[in-house]
């Protein structure tokens, strides 16, 4: 399975994605913000959209979805607990293979930033290097997702679920580009965290579409909401105890912390 990311240009700073067969070209578009800037993209590239993924329900992951589908005939897969929120032909349940061309994907519903998301999480034992998970507004590059029409405790239980699935080399797939903004977060609370430092110069100066794409490793090595534990998150929430419960509060002190930011 190969991805391709793209930038579509708004206030929200969304990314697009193409999900694709290498044998078959067959390919799913992910979220679709703006179904032209996606046609234009799979042509560019001899792609084929087939199928339309959906993490969750908010206007700008599903802005174009139904024009998508009438420009292309692609049917849309969504996730079940989507069902009162719009019209989808394929509902999707929690580990969930959806296949594409020679390949499949799991779906994984992940509550939290809505009642509703879900992620895509693509594993090959043989080729590690190839994984990958499509996060929708669930983990961002150095942060997680808000909880505005969510609720924390329930993103903290998602995020220790996937922390569990995802391998070392597993690239992060989000919906926006948040990278240098949450790095200058984690840099503003602690400006000793040198792998957030090294990775904030190597990537502020790149444009959304070259931005690199961060593996699960690098990720776990500056994200504050996959360090709890550390030093520097028990400084920044004051939270000091090493209990499952004083981790959970952590994240959520941290969260209120990023939103206030
Ligand atoms: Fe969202």
């Amino acid at each position: 399975m190969q991805i391709l990311r793209t930038h579509v240009p708004n206030s929200a700073n969304n990314y697009n994605h193409l999900v694709y067969c290498p044998q078959t070209r067959v390919t799913a578009a992910v979220d679709p913000f703006s179904a032209e800037h996606l046609i234009a993209l799979a042509q560019a590239n001899n792609l084929v959209i087939e199928q339309i993924w959906v993490t969750h329900e908010h206007h700008d992951h599903i802005r174009h979805v139904h024009k998508l589908k009438e420009l292309t005939g692609a049917p849309i897969f969504a996730p079940s607990t989507c069902q009162a929120k719009f019209e989808a032909d394929h509902w999707l349940d929690d580990e969930q293979q959806v296949v594409l061309g020679r390949h499949s994907i799991t779906h994984l519903l992940a509550p939290g930033h809505t009642p509703g998301h879900s992620v895509y999480l693509y594993q090959d034992a043989d080729r590690p290097s190839e994984d990958f998970i499509l996060s929708g507004d669930t983990l961002f590059n150095a942060g997680v997702g808000n909880v505005k029409s969510g609720d924390a405790n329930t993103l903290f239980d998602t995020v220790m679920r996937l922390s569990k699935r995802l391998t070392p080399t597993s690239r992060l797939y989000s919906g926006h580009d948040y990278l240098v903004t949450n790095l200058k977060f984690t840099l503003h609370h602690g400006p000793q965290n040198q792998a957030a430092a090294e990775t904030l110069l190597a990537v502020e100066k790149q444009s959304p579409d070259q931005r690199a794409i961060q593996s699960w490793h690098e990720e776990c090595r500056y994200n504050l909401f996959l360090n709890l534990d550390s030093d520097q998150v028990k400084h920044i929430t004051q939270i000091h105890e090493t209990n499952t419960e004083s981790t959970r509060r952590r994240f959520l002190a941290l969260r209120q912390l990023r939103d206030q930011w």
